[in-house]
């Protein structure tokens, strides 16, 4: 059952942690030091990979610029599919491969990164692509060595990609959205730049804002690492091994930003203080979730995303309906956070004061509807669709929703209490309508 005081060894628990992050430089115009990182890398002749909106933006002259003043030969792959499938993956690969490069640049969202990291992977290890994916829905095969250096250069305070060793898509040919996951995949360096959303659409601020806010929350509420199985040998240590003392401090100070700034990066996008904030935020807690992993309402986010029929949100691409990644997890938050609030009440009470709400002589048993209500606020002031029914969906799709959301076992298993597919179900009713 839920153990959450708060690193107690359970039976056959894991009593160590690991840590691994990508060396970061971060601050306002670090972009334009790429090159001469890329020169310290030992770097001749790289892959750019972006999409072709960000190929048009002045961040990537000045990419382009640096690496060439570096004495770096360039090659550009800028037909990055917002939201990778598998054939997309491929595509990627195959200029990976063909072009013989020692390196990779990715300038973009989590999509651009998330390619940059296949195609590094495939084009070094050729394989089928289920070989490296997660199991079951993939052999889950481990990578056998290490990959070619990767920068990546986040254009979104949302998706922490640059920090992690996971690379998400949309497996079309199955029907489902998956991940491939080993530390192998970590970029090199992450190279954050926050001046890169100084022109970010409000809406795109809000929905890779609330991923931001969702992570830190759900790696700080997620199983201890203590009550997760040891495993057999220590190299099988998952990356996501729950809640543990190291992620603990960066979801910390990430909720606190974000308690602070998300509102206000939003509303005004000249708020400077705010748009750097939601950076650093977001930083933090790509490392916190790189170690400790999320739970139910990125679970619940893959069927969401998945499943979208007619919904397009302001500000992204109009071509197909879509919903946006951040904004596919929090329509199912202030729910799972209800549900899972009574495995660590303290937690859910912390997550809560330090997203700005008052908690002065709160009850464990409040503390659920506490962070739901902060959660429903915030989303309410940054125009987030609400709920699940908001972005298209009603109570005939449950069905599919919990089928979606089960099948990712990784995450499931993460939650701080066992779940079973039923509680899903009644995740995704509770989740339909807010307010
Ligand atoms: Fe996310």
């Amino acid at each position: 059952m839920a153990c959450c005081h708060h690193y107690a060894l359970a039976e056959g628990g894991d009593a160590v942690f690991s840590v691994d992050i990508s060396a970061i430089t971060f601050g306002p115009g670090c972009l334009a030091e790429i090159g001469d990182h890329a020169r310290n890398l030992g770097l001749k002749r790289i892959a750019l990979f972006t999409d072709s909106r960000l190929a048009a933006l002045e961040h990537f002259d000045i990419v382009r610029r640096s690496l060439a003043q570096a004495g770096v030969d360039v090659a550009v792959y800028q037909d990055v599919k917002v939201e990778p499938t598998d054939a997309s993956f491929a595509e990627a690969t195959r200029f990976a491969a063909e072009g013989r490069f020692d390196g990779y640049v990715s300038l973009g969202g989590g999509s651009v990164i998330d390619t940059a990291k296949a195609a590094n992977l495939y084009s070094t290890y050729p394989a089928e692509l289920a070989a490296y994916v997660n199991a079951p829905l993939g052999e889950g095969r481990a990578v056998p060595g290490p990959l070619k250096p990767h920068i990546a250069c986040p254009t979104t305070s949302g998706t922490g990609a640059e920090c992690t060793g996971i690379s998400i898509f949309d497996w079309v040919a199955r029907g489902v959205k998956t991940g491939i996951v080993s530390r192998r995949l970590r970029p090199t360096l992450a190279l954050i730049d926050p001046t890169t959303t100084y022109t970010l659409p409000a809406s795109v601020v809000a929905a890779s804002g609330f991923d931001v806010l969702s992570h830190a929350l759900e790696s700080y509420t997620a199983l201890p690492h203590t009550c997760r199985a040891r495993p057999e040998r220590p190299s099988q240590r998952p990356m996501s091994q729950g809640a543990n003392p190291w992620s603990d401090f960066g979801c910390e100070k990430a909720l606190q930003l974000t308690g602070a700034y998300l509102e206000r990066a939003v509303r005004d996008a000249a708020d400077r203080e705010a748009r750097d904030g939601m950076m650093w935020a977001a930083t933090l807690a790509g490392i916190a979730f790189g170690n400790a992993g999320v739970h139910l309402p990125h679970g619940m986010a893959y069927a969401v995303a998945g499943g979208v029929r007619e919904f397009r949100a302001p500000g992204y691409p109009q071509d197909e309906p879509m919903v946006p990644h951040g904004m596919s997890v929090i329509v199912n938050s202030p729910a799972v956070f209800r549900f899972t609030a009574d495995a660590c009440p303290d937690r859910h009470l912390d997550a809560a004061r330090w997203l700005g709400a008052e908690t002065g002589g709160a009850a464990s048993a409040d503390a659920g509807e506490i962070v739901a209500q902060r959660l429903i606020e915030l989303m309410r002031r940054a125009d987030i669709p609400n709920g699940v029914g908001g972005v298209g969906y009603g109570e005939s799709d449950i069905d599919t929703l919990t089928a979606g959301a089960w099948a990712q076992q990784r995450l499931v298993r993460n939650a701080p209490k066992p779940v079973e597919a039923t509680h899903l179900s009644e995740l995704f009713r509770a989740a339909m309508r807010y307010w």
